[in-house]
């Protein structure tokens, strides 16, 4: 059984999705070993989480601790050693990506596939899965600053920045419409310019839609806009809760040699 109360949060015990009951994603007793010089490594130890529907979840926690491997095992890329995962009260351990996707499991790759040939509209008309206009196209790139006309027949290449590159990625996903998106450290390699503007769409997109988002990241503005925060660390869940209630915690532990003037903040848990 999940212990409860780590860091003085309690936390719920998963049982059987109930009836009606309005959670969506559940982790139950999730582990995942890995063979390391014939000795078996825990990368996720014995995880259990339950997120309900409509939420902003922000995964969070030291380099190494395990956040990228549980998004995978969220999305199918990777499959547990042990544990369940239900979507929507359904099991769906043993579920493909494909399946997971065309169930509303949506995962953000770094950057977009890049087909020779292949527009941006054709990402975004494929991500859609139907036939839409370039108006409508035009919409998706909007919402993530890019100003369409100059986007939308482009060839998705190496002709395109990094930060365009994820923002058409982010565009794609958007257009997917899936029920949950997980974005996994969707700052990383960006400038910070484009970072202000990521950010924006993210606060945008968490206001004006209903989706649920699960974001890793280490950035303070966009565990600031979390409706829930997830700290693992170690491959352990170390808590979760509101920002009121986990932000305390994290800042608590903020690195007094953190590095001034670059504009942004990382924190470093200290190991325990
Ligand atoms: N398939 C794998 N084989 C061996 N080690 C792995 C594998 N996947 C992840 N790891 C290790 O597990 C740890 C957690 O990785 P990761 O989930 O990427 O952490 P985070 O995203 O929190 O930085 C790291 O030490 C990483 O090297
Ligand atoms: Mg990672």
């Amino acid at each position: 059984m999940p212990s409860a109360g780590i860091l003085g949060i309690s936390l719920e015990i998963p049982g059987k999705p109930q009836e009606g009951s309005s959670f969506m994603l559940e982790l139950r007793n999730i582990s995942f070993d890995v063979d390391e010089n014939s000795k078996t490594k825990g990368i996720l130890k014995n995880i259990s989480l339950t997120l309900e529907d409509n939420k902003f979840v922000v995964v969070t926690g030291p380099n190494g601790g395990g956040k990228s491997t549980l998004a995978k095992i969220i999305a199918g890329i990777e499959k547990p050693t042990s544990g369940q995962i239900f979507w929507n009260g359904e099991d769906i351990t043993h579920m493909s990506v494909t399946d997971r996707a065309k169930c509303g499991i949506s995962y953000a790759f770094q950057q977009p596939v890049r087909f020779k040939g292949i527009t941006v509209f054709d990402l975004i008309q494929l991500a859609t899965g139907k036939k839409i206009d370039v108006d409508k196209a035009c919409e998706y790139l909007s919402e993530v600053g890019l100003c369409a006309k100059d986007y939308i027949r482009r060839e998705v290449n190496g002709s395109l920045s990094g930060g365009e590159l994820k923002r058409i990625e982010i565009a794609t996903v958007m257009a997917r419409n899936t029920q949950m998106t997980i974005f996994d450290e969707p700052e990383a390699g960006i400038d910070l310019w484009s970072f202000q503007n990521l950010i924006r769409v993210f606060e945008k997109m968490h206001e004006s839609s209903h989706r649920n988002i699960l974001i890793i990241s280490h950035q303070e503005r966009i565990l600031n806009i979390a409706d829930e925060i997830v700290m693992i660390a170690n491959g352990e869940l170390k808590a979760m809760g509101t920002k009121e209630e986990i932000l305390p915690q994290i800042f608590g532990t903020v690195s007094a040699a953190a590095p001034s003037g670059c504009g942004c903040k990382f924190y470093e848990m200290q190991n325990e």
